[in-house]
Order: structure tokens, then C-alpha cells, then sequence
């Protein structure tokens, strides 16, 4: 399996890094305009992958060394990306970037299914629909994959219990307006109940990212891990069930808009969208965070 990583900066090389370790590519190219940098980043990664017992083989090169992909990583992004303000504050740049190299690389790749990373996840995978031209079902962004990982870890810690045992979603904006949605979360098949406590671990999830990059000043490995469940349930055909920035069709009156919802997802990309029942509060907040990303796909339509 051929896959292009476009965009090296921490967090493209975090999730260039994690594929190697992981084996998750047979042929990785990391695609940059820094051709050089990217070289030189491709033999550092070569001398890894020779450690491991799965080779993958790394190569470098600009957008052209893209064409054939079957999965396009779409990591570029420009360093200003605030994610402590509301992770909108470099979306025009961002945007300006990528609809300036999608075109092409989606003309060089057909058949390519194409993973958004790069922030505010949920406007670049929705115009990440509109420049490609793929199915919906080829094009998506990493979500609120992270953020479930997030609560998941902190209900493990309060609950005491294995973290993937723990059902329960972070579903809608990738950003201030996440829905833990409790009302249908479960452990070992009892319902939890969305009590004080519960919901101030879910405000501490949402508030993550702008923790450590208050301090930090970036996030990267946690992006990388998420990216990597995706990459391994592509690439293996896990079937695993994940929620992804995608193509919202009428939920609770929302469409036409990317929004994360827990999606089946396997070597074709999302199989099949899954649409939890959400309380009154869950169907306000899913709102607000799909009010905020039209007015940005608004706001920065050409
Ligand atoms: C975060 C970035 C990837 O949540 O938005 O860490």
C-alpha cells in the first residue's frame, strides 16, 4: 500500500515516524515542498524502518511523487494554527495551501482514499469533498477520534477500568463544541449516566489540546496515534468503528457539513455511518458545533 503524507511539520513527521514503527505502508512518500528537508527526513526514517521487522521504504520528493497513492495523509498546515483560541485561526492559510496542491494530487490519485488531518479538521474535510471530487465515503478527517482516545483515558482512570473497554464517543466539532455523547455510552453493557462528574471529565477532554499547547505550544504524537487506528483499520481491513469527520446527511437536521460520527471504517474507506441517539443537551451542542463550522465553510468559500 502506497501512502503520500503531504505536510511535514510536527505533526507529519509524528505520524511519518508512527507508520514506520508500525509497519503501516509498504511504500511511504513524504511529500513536501522542502525537498531537501524531506529527504533528508526520508533517510533518518530508512534507518528506523531497518530496525524493525516489517519494512516500509521511505521516499521524499514534491507532490508529483504522490501520483498513485491508495492513501493520501493530508497533514500541511501553517504554524500559527492556534488550537487554544478555537483551531480556526489559521484556516484561510490553510485552506489557501490546500486548494492549491488538492487538485493535483487527486487528479494523480483516483482511487485514493483521502484522511484530513490538518486544522479545523471538519472545514478541510469538507472542502476536501468539493476539491477531490472522491466519494464520500473515500474522504474524511480524523475528528473527535482523538478527543473520544481523550475521555476514554480519563474515564478508565475514574472508572478504573481498560480504556477500550469504555463505549463511549466524542461525536461532532473537533473543537469547543464536541458532544461526549453519554446518553448512549456504556460500560460492559450498562448505560453511564451523564452526571456532574462525567461532564466535567468530558470538559477536561475538550480542554486537552489547549492545555499542552498553552505549555507545549503543539500537539503531535496523540494526532499520530489517531491517524494511525485509521491507517492500520484501512490497511487491514479492521472494520474497526471510529468516529471521523465526514459527510453529514440529515442528523437531527444537520447536512452538508463535515461533522464526526462514529463510522465503520476498512480497506474502502467508510463502510458504513453510524448515528447515536443524543439527549436534548447532546442535540444543542451537536448544533452550535455544526453552526460554527458552516458559517467558516461560508466564510471562506471562494
Ligand atoms: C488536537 C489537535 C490535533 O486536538 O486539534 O490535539
Amino acid at each position: 500500500m502506497k501512502v503520500s503524507l503531504i505536510g511535514l511539520g510536527k505533526v507529519g513527521s509524528a505520524v511519518a515516524h508512527a507508520i514506520v514503527l508500525k509497519g503501516l505502508a509498504d511504500e511511504l512518500v513524504l511529500v513536501s515542498r522542502r525537498t531537501e528537508i524531506a529527504k533528508s527526513e526520508a533517510d533518518d526514517l530508512n534507518h528506523a524502518a531497518g530496525l524493525e521487522d516489517h519494512s516500509v521504504d521511505v521516499r521524499a520528493g514534491g507532490d508529483e511523487a504522490a501520483a498513485g497513492s491508495d492513501v493520501i495523509l493530508y497533514c500541511d498546515a501553517s504554524p500559527s494554527t492556534n488550537i487554544d483560541v478555537d483551531r480556526y485561526s489559521a484556516a484561510r492559510g490553510n485552506l489557501q495551501r490546500f486548494s492549491e496542491r488538492m487538485p493535483l494530487l487527486a487528479a494523480a490519485s483516483p482511487n485514493a482514499i483521502c484522511v484530513m488531518v490538518t486544522n479545523p479538521v471538519d472545514v478541510m474535510s469538507w472542502f476536501a469533498l468539493q476539491v477531490s471530487g472522491f466519494p464520500p465515503e473515500r474522504v474524511f478527517g480524523v475528528g473527535t477520534l482523538l478527543d473520544t482516545a481523550r475521555l476514554r483515558r480519563l474515564l478508565s482512570e475514574r472508572l478504573s477500568v481498560h480504556a477500550s473497554d469504555v463505549r463511549a464517543y466524542v461525536i461532532g466539532e473537533h473543537g469547543q463544541d464536541q458532544v461526549a455523547s453519554f446518553s448512549s455510552a456504556s460500560l460492559g453493557g450498562e448505560l453511564m449516566k451523564p452526571d456532574e462528574d462525567l461532564m466535567s471529565l468530558a470538559r477536561q477532554a475538550a480542554d486537552s489540546a489547549g492545555q499542552i499547547y498553552r505549555t507545549r505550544g503543539y500537539t503531535n504524537y496523540g494526532i499520530a496515534g489517531a491517524t494511525m487506528m485509521i491507517l492500520d483499520a484501512i490497511r487491514n481491513n479492521r472494520r474497526r468503528t471510529a468516529p471521523v469527520s465526514l459527510r453529514i446527511n440529515d442528523y437531527y437536521g444537520v447536512k452538508d457539513v463535515c461533522l464526526s460520527l462514529p463510522a465503520v471504517i476498512g480497506r474502502r474507506g467508510i463502510e458504513r455511518v453510524l448515528r447515536p441517539e443524543l439527549n436534548d443537551a447532546e442535540q444543542a451542542t451537536f448544533h452550535r458545533g455544526a453552526d460554527r463550522i458552516r458559517a467558516a465553510i461560508d466564510a471562506l468559500a471562494p
